[in-house]
């Protein structure tokens, strides 16, 4: 085949994904993964046979409309309204998408030219980087340090360029659980507006707030026509392998995005839509007890990782406790993670391959738990033979 790489310099060091690699590793030596964020019991049974009808009475098991079926984009439309008061219409300012993947990718390559600078805090969702490399863009990363990782705004201001086309947020963020305020929103949108910047903002763990609450920057003055809010039903209604995502924005944005999308999967997952649709409906009582259930294993973990000797990060949001390895008196992350399992039976995630500065994220280590309370009781007395 010549001497020419195959993969494509833009793609070139992205590998295969921290997360496939240490599932992997978790499978191969029977270890608890405590790694990839995806929960280990499945959402509603109402809401998993909601799927099945939808199958056997044929609905969706054929190609669905492009921009996802008119039930599931109202069912987004009226949760937007229910929970931040925002109205968008169902049939010009929703798309559904295979995933929130699918919408990050789309966006990206609907909205970047090649060269355009695009800020996103670090650590970042690995997915970020692979997108603004495809759109031939540049990452700008705005590090989050440790204990707060709270955003420096006046860094913030010294990162844009006349070449900032776009900020990429995500609020509750992974893997930090970091949760941004509504004055930090405030200034992000002021930003945004003075300098013209469009706002991709990925809002999957919005259900998961423990401290505080979600607050969507698209409500804010002058934002509403320049963000893209990307959400999925992976998160929230724990079905992570349905791979039911969307984007809603205004007509223009939604426009473009939807231009990308067709080209990628065009479109995906047509019964599952119909049992997202219902779930997206369920009662208050759900998304209250989904995140009690969730703040309780956040701390059972929280409590495991501290009495193991983490220094632990404690987090307001997501599924994801970060924490720091120093107190062992080791410092690299990746090289502690490929170990854990053998030291002591358990998966983590590496947070250092999430920054562009080796050193920003390098002693860090991030644990999901988003698994059954005997599954973190279990891991968190296995930790405590690592002897911190
Ligand atoms: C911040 C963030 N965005 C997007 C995703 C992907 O969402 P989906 O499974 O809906 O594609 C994840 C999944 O872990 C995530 O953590």
């Amino acid at each position: 085949m010549g001497a020419r790489p195959l993969l494509n310099r833009r793609l070139a060091g992205l590998g295969t994904t921290i997360f496939a690699e240490m599932s992997a590793l978790a499978t191969a030596t029977g270890s608890i993964n405590l790694g990839q964020g995806f929960p280990d019991t499945d959402g509603p049974a109402e809401i998993a046979e909601a799927a099945v009808r939808a199958i056997r009475e044929g609905r969706g098991n054929q190609y669905p409309p492009g921009p996802g079926i008119p039930e599931l984009r109202s069912a987004i439309a009226e949760h937007q309204q229910r929970f931040y008061g925002l109205a968008y219409d169902p049939d010009t300012e929703v798309l559904v998408t295979a995933g929130a993947t699918e919408a990050i990718a789309a966006a990206l390559l609907a909205l970047l030219e090649p060269g355009d600078e695009v800020i996103a805090f670090e650590p970042f969702y690995d997915s970020y980087a692979a997108c603004i490399a495809m759109a031939g863009a540049k990452r700008v990363p705005l590090t989050l340090r440790a204990p707060s990782f709270r955003p420096d705004l006046d860094e913030l201001r010294a990162l844009v360029t006349p070449a900032t086309r776009l900020l990429l947020l995500n609020s509750p963020h992974n893997p930090t659980g970091m949760v941004l305020g509504p004055e930090e929103l405030d200034a992000i949108a002021a930003l945004a507006v003075e300098h013209d910047l469009l706002v991709v903002t990925d809002e999957v763990y919005e259900h998961l707030v423990f401290e505080g609450a979600h607050h969507p920057i698209a409500a804010l003055p002058g934002m509403r026509e320049r963000t893209v809010a990307i959400s999925s039903a992976g998160k929230t209604f724990s079905f992570t392998g349905w791979k039911v995502g969307w984007v809603t924005a205004s007509p223009e944005l939604v426009a473009a995005v939807r231009t990308a999308k067709q080209y990628l999967t065009y479109v995906s997952a047509g019964p599952f839509q119909y049992a997202v649709a219902e779930a997206l409906r369920l009662p208050d009582s759900y998304y209250a007890g989904f995140r009690a259930d969730l703040l309780r294993k956040r701390d059972l973990l929280d409590a495991g990782l501290r009495t193991a000797g983490f220094e632990v990060y404690e987090p307001q949001g997501t599924y994801f406790i970060t924490t720091d390895i120093t107190p062992f008196g080791e410092k690299d992350a990746y090289a502690f993670c490929r170990t854990l399992p053998e030291r002591c039976g358990v998966v983590a995630i590496p947070n250092s391959v999430f920054y562009d500065d080796p050193d920003a994220g390098r002693s860090q280590v991030r644990f999901t738990f988003c698994k059954r309370d005997e599954v973190l009781r279990d891991a968190a007395a296995r930790l405590q033979r690592l002897g911190g």
